[in-house]
Parts: C-alpha cells; sequence; structure tokens
C-alpha cells in the first residue's frame, strides 16, 4: 500500500467494490486483475478543447480534420511563424467555431499556452526537438499530449515522457497515421482472425526521396536535413514499425528485446547538393554522416524478428515495406500481395486487394467515407477520430506513452549500435515489466 498513492487507492477501492462476492470477500482472480489494471485510461471528456502546436505541412491537416471530428473544440494554436496561426483562425471560424487564442510569442510560447488555457489535449506537428518539451509542459500543465511522429530522438527524452505520464496520470500518444492505413488494417484484422498463423517475422521501413523537401527553402528544409549532419542510423523508425508491432502484440504480449544496426554510406545528399544547390551556398558546406541506407534488426523477447529500413536520401519510389510473416502465410506492401497456404495457388501471390471484400477492417469500412479526401489516403483523419474518441469515451488510447517510447527508441539506439560496428543494444523495457499482462489491442469500431 505504501507505493500506492491516495488516487490510485480510491480508483482502486471503488473498481473493487464492483467486484465482491455475495459474501463480501474479493475473488481472488479479481485481486490479480486488479494487479494490472491494463493501459491508462483518464476520466471522460465530453468536450476535448484542444491547444494545437505546430501548424506546417502536417499539422494543418490535423487542424482541418479535427474540424470534422464531433466533440472536440481547437480553442487555442501555436506556431513561431502567426500567418500560420491566422490561417487555422480563418479555417476555425469558417468551420463556426470562435476564434482560437493565438501563441506566436517565439518557439517557447507554447509553455505559456499551456500554462495560461484551460485545455484537455495539447497536440504537435512540430520539429523533432520540440516534441518533448512540448508534450512535457502540456502534461506539467495537467493536459493530455499527442505528438507528430517520432516522439523522442533519446533515450532519455523517452525515459521523461513515460515518467511523466505515470506520475502526472496523463495521455501522452504516439500519432502513428499509418496504423491507421487501409492495408495496414486489412492486415492486423487477418492477423486476430489467425489466417497467417504464429506471426514469427516481420519488416517494415520508411523508404521516401525527401531530397527536395529536405533542401527546400521552407517546410521541412529548415530543419529537417540538419539532423542528417548530427545522427547516423534510423532517424524515422514508426512509420514502418507502427502497423508490425500492432500485429507482434508489442507492449501486448511481447516487447522490443535488442537491436542491431547498421548504415551504408553517405553519399545522396551530397550529389543531390552537388546538382542543385548554388556552390556559394552555405548549404554547400555542411557535412552529412546519415547513411543513406540504415538496416536495423530487432529482436523481441518471444524470439520474433523484425527489419526495419530507413532511406530517404536516395532517388527510389516510396515504400514502408509491410511484410508479416507467420506459421500459415504472409502478407508483403509495395506491390501488396499475400500468401495464405491452401488459399490460392501454391507458390503464387494473390493480389491483396482482393480480399478486402472479406477482411477489410470494420473501423475502415465504417469510416471510409468520412475519411475520404483527407491526408494520407484518410489515415490521418481516422488516427485523428480515433484519439478524439478514446479521450471522449475515457477509454485507452490506441497508441500509448510505452508504444511512444519503445518505437521511437529506436532512433537512439540505431545510432548507438552502429557507431559501435552494430553491437547489439538493449531496448529498455518502458513498461517495467507490464508488458507480460497487458491485453492485445483490440479490433476496434467507429
Ligand atoms: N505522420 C506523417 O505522415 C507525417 C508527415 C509529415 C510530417 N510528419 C511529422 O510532423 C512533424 C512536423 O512536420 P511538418 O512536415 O509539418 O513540418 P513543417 O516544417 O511543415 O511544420 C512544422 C511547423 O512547426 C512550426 N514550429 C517550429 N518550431 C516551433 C515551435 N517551437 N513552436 C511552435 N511552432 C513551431 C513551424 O513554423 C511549422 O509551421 C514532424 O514531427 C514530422 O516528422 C508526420
Amino acid at each position: 500500500m505504501n507505493s500506492i498513492n491516495r488516487r490510485d487507492f480510491l480508483e482502486l477501492g471503488g473498481a473493487l467494490i464492483a467486484v465482491c462476492a455475495a459474501d463480501g470477500t474479493i475473488p481472488a482472480a479479481a485481486v490479480a486483475a486488479q494487479s494490472n489494471p491494463g493501459p491508462f485510461s483518464a476520466s471522460p471528456i465530453e468536450t476535448v478543447r484542444i491547444g494545437y502546436v505546430g501548424i506546417g505541412g502536417q499539422g494543418s491537416g490535423h487542424v482541418e480534420n479535427l474540424l470534422k471530428i464531433p466533440g472536440c473544440r481547437i480553442t487555442a494554436v501555436c506556431d513561431v511563424r502567426s500567418e500560420r496561426t491566422e490561417w487555422a483562425t480563418k479555417v476555425i471560424t469558417a468551420a463556426g467555431h470562435p476564434a482560437p487564442v493565438a501563441y506566436t510569442r517565439g518557439p517557447r510560447d507554447f509553455e505559456r499556452l499551456c500554462e495560461t488555457e484551460d485545455l484537455d489535449l495539447v497536440y504537435n506537428a512540430t520539429p523533432w526537438e520540440w516534441h518533448v518539451p512540448i508534450m512535457l509542459a502540456a502534461m506539467k500543465n495537467g493536459k493530455h499530449t499527442a505528438t507528430e511522429v517520432p516522439a523522442a530522438m533519446t533515450i532519455d527524452d523517452c525515459w521523461a515522457i513515460v515518467e511523466s505520464a505515470e506520475k502526472l496520470k496523463k495521455h501522452c500518444v504516439l500519432m502513428e497515421n499509418c496504423n491507421y492505413d487501409r492495408m495496414e488494417m486489412m492486415v492486423f484484422n487477418m492477423v486476430r482472425q489467425g489466417l497467417f498463423g504464429e506471426i514469427v517475422h516481420a519488416e517494415g521501413g520508411y523508404l521516401h526521396d525527401l531530397r527536395g523537401i529536405k533542401f527546400a527553402d521552407e517546410g521541412e528544409g529548415l530543419w529537417r536535413r540538419a539532423w542528417a549532419t548530427k545522427l547516423n542510423g534510423n532517424l524515422y523508425p514508426t512509420h514502418g514499425l507502427g502497423p508490425i508491432a500492432n500485429c507482434l502484440d508489442i507492449n501486448r504480449g511481447d516487447r522490443f528485446d535488442y537491436l542491431v544496426s547498421m548504415s551504408g554510406p553517405s553519399r545522396g545528399l551530397q550529389a543531390w547538393a552537388a546538382e542543385h544547390v548554388p556552390a556559394d551556398s552555405p548549404k554547400r558546406q555542411e557535412r552529412y554522416v546519415l547513411g543513406d541506407v540504415n538496416v536495423s534488426l530487432i529482436k523481441t523477447a518471444l524470439g520474433k524478428t523484425i527489419v526495419v529500413e530507413h532511406c530517404t536520401n536516395l532517388p527510389r519510389p516510396y515504400s514502408r515495406i509491410h511484410l508479416v510473416q507467420g506459421t500459415k502465410g504472409l502478407f508483403q506492401g509495395y506491390p501488396n500481395r499475400v500468401y495464405l497456404e491452401g488459399r490460392g495457388r501454391e507458390d503464387q501471390w494473390q493480389q491483396a486487394a482482393d480480399l478486402l471484400a472479406e477482411f477489410e477492417h470494420p473501423l475502415w469500412k465504417e469510416i471510409a467515407a468520412s475519411a475520404s479526401g483527407a491526408g494520407h489516403g484518410g489515415m490521418d483523419f481516422i488516427e485523428d477520430y480515433r484519439l478524439i474518441k478514446c479521450l471522449r469515451e475515457g477509454k485507452p488510447t490506441d497508441m500509448n506513452v510505452y508504444d511512444a517510447a519503445a518505437l521511437s527508441a529506436v532512433v537512439h539506439l540505431s545510432v548507438q549500435s552502429v557507431s559501435k560496428r552494430s553491437s547489439a543494444v538493449d531496448f529498455p523495457d518502458f513498461t517495467k515489466g507490464r508488458w507480460k499482462t497487458t491485453p492485445p489491442l483490440a479490433i476496434v469500431h467507429m
């Protein structure tokens, strides 16, 4: 009891009363269940009041999505560029809501927003270096928080968000939109139905030619290229890892145990600059250390294997790889195909699209019309919808602070492994053992 604070005790007590047997004794199974109350949930919020920080390329899409989702209001906005808060004010008022309070007094003005505004949620889509300071300020001031990916760039920062969310009892949500893409959700639904058997291996990645974007004089060009001068590893692991982590029940029955990582040479940005950037531009003085292709291998506690790749500096078509393989068959993305033993022709892929009629995730079926036209093929709308729904219903969010920490930890761990001749590096167990008893993610509905 010493380690349980008063609020925990009150919450625990209320729940225990509900499971007392008629004779007043408490069944042993109920006591065991209470020792692992499952993923964190907070009290339901009827109308989620949101402060949005960072209204650039990705944040603008989220603002537009949130305006279409019932039960939430954007009441404060923050960006270092006042033209972005002005744009947000225009779309928010055009949707029939009161003008939000704008915070534009520099890169730490989100602190004033967190201290001043009465909000339920502070959601950010800022450059990577700001995610953790914003989330910590939000939680410290009594707000739930959600972030674009990756949540954190160092192991210390991963621990900082976990400890803050636990201590202050706040949601700290990783907004991994790729978990909600149509094929990823179909595959997850098929995994849950056992079609691939036991999942033993998975692969994911972020393979996207970002050279033009990284050298632009706007948007991500103002901050993303700088990371390539500092770190050599996988700087953006969560798009590939999120969906396959769900299929492998990471943090809900299994966990990432250790990782080895290898980077190849760093050529792509230098070559692009030599061709496209004037010789007297300061950009030509930059020295990049980020290997063009980084490959990491993760072993899970249950012995499953995962390959995760990062490649954003070379010419190539877009891919997240997305391979999920089990004892009865596999799915492989880009292009999307399926092989199920005993179904279709032996040794031949089946088009995955042909399976949608049978295995489409129910949430996609229910929400497709509302998501149509939203960012990244609709998946951004679905992730925003789920976040607001969970907060309104007082349910655990689909991704929580442990997912934010475990998936983002790949950034720092891959850098460490690359710098040590690909030595194995351990993942911290951010859940402190709770991964063993946390129930797997369910198939959710609208
Ligand atoms: N999930 C996805 O598919 C996806 C796609 C693109 C970007 N992202 C992520 O979204 C985040 C933002 O990326 P983006 O492409 O929108 O970048 P961006 O540069 O277009 O937008 C960032 C915005 O944040 C503002 N900003 C910068 N520092 C700030 C601060 N301290 N306080 C307030 N505002 C600040 C900038 O003025 C800008 O408007 C990144 O984490 C990125 O990885 C995710």
